[in-house]
Order: structure tokens, then C-alpha cells, then sequence
């Protein structure tokens, strides 16, 4: 593929592919040093980040190449009304890749539709955020394993694009899928959709002590403040779904704690030293998975 834009396009093939590159990255850093020397990965970043771009950059120039940056969209000509269409086709003459944030879900598809450089969507809204994915799904393999997997997904699984991504891409293994949120934040219909048509095992929960018991791996998400109108309203579902060291006393020994991270309260810092966070490791492999996608897309494209 020259774009990756959803977790939807990611066989098993393409995903085990740029794992075990991954794994090659992880067990010899050194022999990909010099691999992409010379090579300009373009970041436009049109929402905060700090994982998704910063370890993009690492993984850029632990290749050998660097990275050009649009900058945030304040310090940019987004401010002076450039359409993103415009800047995408700017970019890609300064670069040999491009990487997309934006707010707007669709967004890294239509971007993607103007230029001939490979576009990896970071994030299109309440869309996907599939190098997320494969930086979850990584991880999963190495604590958990993936088939014959069991695993919670918890929190905001509306909007949450971490969520959507994930769920899609689990369907090319033999995963039980629990997806626990409040009513007003389960999976969208597009999503629920797709996971039908994938034949995925699935069951929905508004409570955690349901299935915890039974998870190899829980992944948490942030329930997001700024979708409630209602502070009260937020306050009250947010409350109902924070992980602390009593919740996890009804857990198997080996349960894996992911998140995407950012978090705010939904893991109590007090599972941080604990066997069972997996959450900063989870960040951490956002580089060699980043390395080898790249490695992936630049091998392709040259
Ligand atoms: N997980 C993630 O996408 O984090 P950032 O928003 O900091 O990139």
C-alpha cells in the first residue's frame, strides 16, 4: 500500500509484516541506522501530540533521515486559511513522506488523494489511528500474544479513534473482543459494522467487574471531557470507569494494563509499578514500530 489511512486495509499479512520488521528494529537497532539516510519525513500536525509526533521523528531519524515540520497550526498558513488540500500538495515537494494529524475524520483520506508520496493518517478525528494500532498490537504480542486473545476495551469507544483502529485490525486474529463503556459511548454504528462483517467475537459490558476475571489484556481509554456539555454528567460516567489497585484485585495475575495514553484519572498512578502496566512500554514501541513501517513505505515507494 502507498497510504496507510484506516485499520480497515491492514491484512494479517500486513500486520505480522511490519511486526516483525519491528522485532528486527528492536533486537538490532543498529543495522537500520543508516538505512533511510537522506530521506525527509513531513509532519503535519494540525491537532496536540505528543507520542504520535515525537516518535515519528525518532523513528525517522533513527533511520538516518530527518524530519520537516509544519509546526502547529497557529505558527503555520492553516492560520491564514490554507486548505489542507493546498498544504498536503506543498509538503510533498519538500518531502518523501507525509504524516497527518487532523481534527476532521475523512481527513487523511481526502489528503491522501492529492499527493503521490505515502500519507500515514496519525489521527483523522474521531476516525482511526492505525500506527497507534500497530504499536498496540506489538505490545499485545509480546505480553499476551494474539490469538487466542481476550481483551477489554474500556472507556470512550465512541470517539475514541485508538478504539476504532484497534477493534478493526483484532478482526484478522482469533480474538473475544469485550467492549465496556457507558451507554452514550458505545462503538459507533460504521465500526459495530465492520466487526460484523469480520465475523468478530464481540460482547458489549457497562461494567468492568462483568469481565475482568476472565481478560488477558484490558485497554483503557480516556473518557473525553470535551464531547459532555454536562460537567456533572462527565464527572459522574468518567468516575465509573478509573482502574485502581481494588479493581484489579478481581483480575487474573497476568493481565496486561494498556492505554493509549494521554491519560488523566482513568488508571490510578498507583498500578504504575506494578506487573500489570504495560502503558509506557506501549509508548515506547511506537519507535521501533514506527521504524519499520517507514522502513516499509520508503522500501515501497522507492
Ligand atoms: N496515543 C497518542 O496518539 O498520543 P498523542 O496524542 O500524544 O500523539
Amino acid at each position: 500500500h502507498d497510504h496507510l489511512l484506516t485499520a480497515n486495509q491492514l491484512t494479517r499479512e500486513d500486520i505480522e509484516l511490519v511486526l516483525d520488521r519491528a522485532a528486527e528494529v528492536d533486537a538490532n537497532p543498529a543495522s537500520f541506522g543508516q538505512r533511510h539516510a537522506g530521506t525527509l519525513l513531513g509532519l503535519c500536525f494540525f491537532e496536540p501530540s505528543t507520542r504520535t509526533k515525537m516518535s515519528f521523528e525518532a523513528a525517522m531519524k533513527r533511520l538516518g533521515g530527518d524530519v520537516v515540520d509544519m509546526g502547529s497550526v497557529d505558527s503555520s498558513s492553516v492560520k491564514k486559511g490554507e486548505s489542507l488540500a493546498d498544504t498536503v500538495r506543498v509538503v510533498e515537494g519538500y518531502t518523501d513522506a507525509l504524516v497527518l494529524r487532523h481534527p476532521l475524520m475523512g481527513a487523511a483520506k481526502m489528503a491522501s488523494e492529492f499527493v503521490d508520496v505515502p500519507l500515514v493518517n496519525a489521527g483523522d478525528g474521531a476516525g482511526h489511528h492505525p500506527t497507534q494500532t500497530l504499536l498496540d498490537l506489538y505490545t499485545i504480542r509480546e505480553n499476551a500474544g494474539l490469538d487466542d486473545l481476550t481483551i477489554g476495551i474500556m472507556g470512550d469507544l465512541k470517539y475514541g479513534r485508538t478504539v476504532h483502529s484497534l477493534a478493526t485490525a483484532l478482526t484478522n486474529f482469533d480474538a473475544t473482543q469485550h467492549f465496556v463503556s457507558p451507554e452514550s459511548l458505545k462503538l459507533p454504528r460504521s465500526v459495530r459494522y465492520d466487526l460484523h462483517e469480520a465475523g468478530a467475537t464481540v460482547r458489549e459490558h457497562t461494567d468492568i467487574e462483568e469481565v475482568l476475571p476472565q481478560l488477558d489484556v484490558l485497554y483503557v481509554t480516556r473518557i473525553q471531557r470535551e464531547r459532555f456539555p454536562d460537567e456533572n454528567e462527565y464527572h459522574r460516567i468518567a468516575g465509573e470507569y478509573q482502574i485502581d489497585a481494588g479493581t484489579l484485585q478481581a483480575a487474573s495475575d497476568d493481565l496486561t494494563v494498556m492505554h493509549p495514553l494521554p491519560r488523566v484519572d482513568e488508571i490510578a498512578p498507583e498500578i504504575d509499578g506494578t506487573d500489570y502496566a504495560r502503558y509506557f512500554e506501549q509508548a515506547h514501541n511506537g519507535v521501533p514500530v514506527r521504524m519499520a513501517l517507514l522502513d516499509l513505505l520508503l522500501e515501497d515507494s522507492a
